[in-house]
């Protein structure tokens, strides 16, 4: 029997649920060579443990470090996020982070790390030095490519002259800024702690201390028009950003919103806002290249493209998730979810605070693996679904026929992509993978 379990909510991402089969528990070991090959295995072969094929070769590995705290808690927001105490324990908690980390270690041992996501809840709350102490540690302690992709999660409200410098100087080479909107009566309904100009402020301050800026904005705002929407696309593209997020603003369970539901626009003039975000983008030379996400050439996220092609992440801090792949299984983890309990349990040096740990059962893997990489508009090559998921095509050529037969996938045998059809319906046809 299936059982719809809350998982995957991608970091730095709006949440997903996935129905997923079966459960199981694994204790991690050590993985293999240092450029994440598994020595003297090239060919798939089955193992009986798990329902799995062994991988030939591990993929990318990235780093997700979650934040928990903001100034206050925005009514839409179902992250792990929580109004920050009236000084935050940033010894505590950077202590508490490197006991994770260390614990972690011999998942990884010897992989190399490509990108890293400082995410939140509100990264920026934390001083240079704290940003410095945890890049440190990463530096010490892991094998960090020399050109790793390394962001930041901002809030246009905490910004302070000389903290986005201090971040760069530290490392920092990507700030992701959570902008929203440029319309004040919106933001003030989103519960924002920030105004229009202060996130004006907050790009130019972004743009000038690091080489790479993502503005992450929402449409299908509380009384938002099309032009208004047309309004805040246009500004955004206008300050020359090379990224730009857009989520349509969704109500998520035990959220303020979900309690008292403000009135959204209608689903057609969500779908017209999404149309002509898509071509003002395109305008700007802005690809739309996956669901939410739109990059000029060479800018697109790596960090995000790493999980859409089912890449590995190691998540470390509160309510973190992370999915590590071993020769011979997958295993998602999470961390305890309360700052205190992580941060106590941590310390303690003793696994407690890893609340969740379970190997990825065969039935699951096909779902998973195509939920992330049909989000991506180039696709993915066919083989990489059998290199992530050690699973021999077989197990999906079912569903890629009906997928084929009803217009929603490409009829390319060598890409796993969704038609412009599959694109507009992408619910409907994941879930012929389920
Ligand atoms: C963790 S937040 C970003 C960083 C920072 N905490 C902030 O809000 O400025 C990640 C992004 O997810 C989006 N998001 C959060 N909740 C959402 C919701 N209910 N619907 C759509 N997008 C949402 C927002 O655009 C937000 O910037
Ligand atoms: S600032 Fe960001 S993480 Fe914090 S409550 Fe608001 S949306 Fe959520």
């Amino acid at each position: 029997m299936s059982r719809v379990i809350p998982i995957i909510p991608a970091p730095g991402m709006p949440g997903a649920t996935v129905t997923a089969t079966g459960t199981g528990t694994a204790t991690l070991t050590s993985t293999s060579a240092a450029d994440g090959r598994v020595a003297g295995s090239s060919a798939q072969t089955h193992d009986k443990t798990h329902g799995l094929t062994l991988l030939s070769a591990l993929p990318p590995l990235s780093v997700y470090i979650h934040v928990p705290w903001c100034v206050r808690k925005c009514p839409y927001c179902d992250f792990n996020s929580h109004e920050k105490p009236a000084v935050i324990p940033e010894k505590q908690y950077l202590d508490a982070l490197q006991a994770d980390l260390e614990q972690a270690l011999p998942s990884i041992w010897g992989r190399q790390v490509s990108t890293v996501f400082i995410g939140g809840g509100t990264p920026s709350l934390l001083s240079g030095q704290a940003i410095d102490r945890l890049l440190s540690l990463l530096r010490s302690h892991l094998n960090l490519w020399p050109d790793a992709e390394i962001t930041l999660e901002a809030n246009p409200g905490t910004v302070e002259a000389g903290r986005f410098q201090a971040y760069a100087a530290s490392g920092i080479n990507r700030i992701s800024l959570g902008i929203q909107s440029f319309n004040d009566t919106h933001l003030g309904a989103l519960g924002r702690i920030h105004s229009a100009d202060q996130a004006r402020v907050a790009i130019d301050m972004a743009q000038r201390a690091v080489p790479r800026v993502n503005l992450d904005l929402m449409f299908a705002l509380p009384g938002q028009t099309l032009a208004q929407c047309v309004a805040d696309a246009t500004e955004a593209l206008r300050a020359g950003t090379e990224h730009l997020s857009m989520y349509q603003l969704t109500l998520e369970p035990n959220t303020v919103f979900a309690k008292y539901p403000p009135v959204l626009p209608d689903e057609d003039l969500a779908a017209d806002m999404e149309e002509v975000i898509e071509g003002l983008a395109s305008a700007a030379g802005l690809v739309r290249y996956e669901v939410s996400a739109f990059a000029k050439p060479a800018a697109q996220a790596r960090h995000n493209v790493n999980y859409w092609e089912f890449g590995d992440y190691l998540g470390l801090g509160p309510g973190a998730h992370g999915k590590i792949s071993f020769p011979d299984k997958i295993v998602r983890q999470a961390r305890m979810r309360q700052p205190d309990s992580w941060m106590r349990s941590a310390i303690a040096r003793d696994g407690s605070h890893v609340s969740e740990q379970r190997v990825l059962t065969g039935a699951e893997l096909p779902f998973e693996f195509m939920l992330n990489a049909l989000r991506l508009r180039r696709g993915v090559a066919c083989s990489l679904y059998t290199e992530r998921t050690g699973q021999p095509m077989a197990t999906i050529t079912k569903a890629l026929q009906k997928a084929t037969d009803r217009g929603l996938l490409s009829a390319d045998p060598t890409i796993l992509q969704a038609t412009a059809q599959g694109w507009r319906f992408l619910n409907e046809l994941q879930s012929l993978f389920l």
